[in-house]
């Protein structure tokens, strides 16, 4: 498949006949004019939840930092250094293996807003590791001394490389799976290890930072569940069994994977954390992903750990989480409903 041509003036394609990939648009990005809706509401919703790293309030978790116990401790930083590859390598995956085949316009303006906030938390990443530590290297280059989190980010980083190069439309569909799972399974074992510190009174500025950030995930996910949604209607042809067969694959795989990142970040050391808990809520995540876009739940199993959803939410009155004038830029919401 061919990237997309960027200034396509001769363009015939009416609204209609757009699609979200193999199509030929004329590539104005007219806001007035489009065909999926649903990108409009996610463009304003990601608007609507614009933040600043800067201004969430870390002095408190500098002194926090010093007195977790070494076992919390070890969660935070490897926490923090999976999530920065993460995002570092969805920034670049969303620009340089994504956006060239998509040909919706207004879809590729929330792909580019994405690009942004996945840097965003880089960002904000870099505001954390530094209010805890003078030598931010230490968190920044884990990936070199830990085997298992080389290990959880090479396996990521082979299932895009993999998906990427010469595209057919089996792959892209494959890459919007892929997506999918990545922002809506690889985050949560770290944000929940997160929230679970916020939980017992400590980092509560983390416990902010993370729950911007996962809001901004939400809206990925979303993004991408849209997007697969939306080829099912124009081209049910490729959504054969065999594809089945290969998402649940996938879906399968993820889980162990981010199960297993779970239990090795916590090692049975944090309160309300065992192993079978982080596995049975990346198994409910995974149903709830594959609902998403059509297919019948994996696992069956019930949410484990329901206060990880209330305690992320922004409309959580027991939690005072809101300092300074964050709570200014809070003022967007996340509701699956609405798309
Ligand atoms: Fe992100
Ligand atoms: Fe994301």
């Amino acid at each position: 498949m061919e990237r997309k041509t960027i200034y396509n003036p001769d363009s015939k394609e009416s609204l209609n006949d757009r699609r979200v990939f193999g199509g030929n648009s004329d590539g104005m990005i007219n806001f007035t004019r489009m065909k999926y809706l649903w990108a409009l509401n996610l463009w304003d919703t990601m608007e609507a939840n614009t933040w600043f790293p800067r201004e969430v309030q870390m002095t408190a978790d500098a002194k926090d930092y010093k007195f977790l116990t070494p076992a919390e401790k070890r969660m935070y930083d490897l926490v923090l250094s999976q999530l920065i590859f993460m995002d570092s390598l969805q920034t670049n995956n969303l620009m340089d293996n994504i956006n060239p085949y998509i040909t919706a316009p207004e879809i590729n303006a929330c792909l580019s807003r994405q690009s942004y906030e996945e840097a965003n938390h880089s960002k904000s990443y870099a505001v954390m590791v530094e209010s805890i530590s003078d030598n931010t290297d230490l968190i920044y280059d884990m990936w070199k001394t830990d085997i298992k989190l080389r290990e959880k980010n090479t396996y990521i980083a082979e299932v895009y490389k993999n998906l990427s190069g010469e595209i057919d439309d089996t792959k892209i569909v494959l890459a919007l799976f892929a997506n999918q799972i990545l922002e809506g399974l690889y985050f949560y074992a770290g944000f929940a290890a997160i929230y679970a510190l916020g939980k017992s009174g400590k980092m509560l500025g983390s416990s902010q930072m993370i729950r911007f950030i996962q809001r901004d995930e939400v809206t990925h996910l979303l993004l991408f569940q849209n997007m697969i949604n939306s080829v099912r209607k124009e081209r049910p042809e490729l959504f054969t069994e065999e594809l089945e067969i290969e998402v649940r694959a996938m879906f399968r795989k993820a889980v162990e994977l981010e199960a297993s990142w779970g239990s090795y970040i916590t090692q049975g050391q944090i309160l309300g954390f065992t192993d079978a808990i982080i596995k049975q809520y990346i198994e409910y995540l995974a149903d709830r992903r594959l609902e998403a876009v059509g297919y019948k739940p994996e696992y069956n199993v019930k949410h484990p750990i329901p206060w990880v959803d209330g305690y992320a939410s922004f409309n959580d009155q027991r939690t005072n989480f809101f300092e300074g004038n964050v709570v200014n830029y809070s003022k967007g919401s996340i509701d699956f409903d609405d798309f």
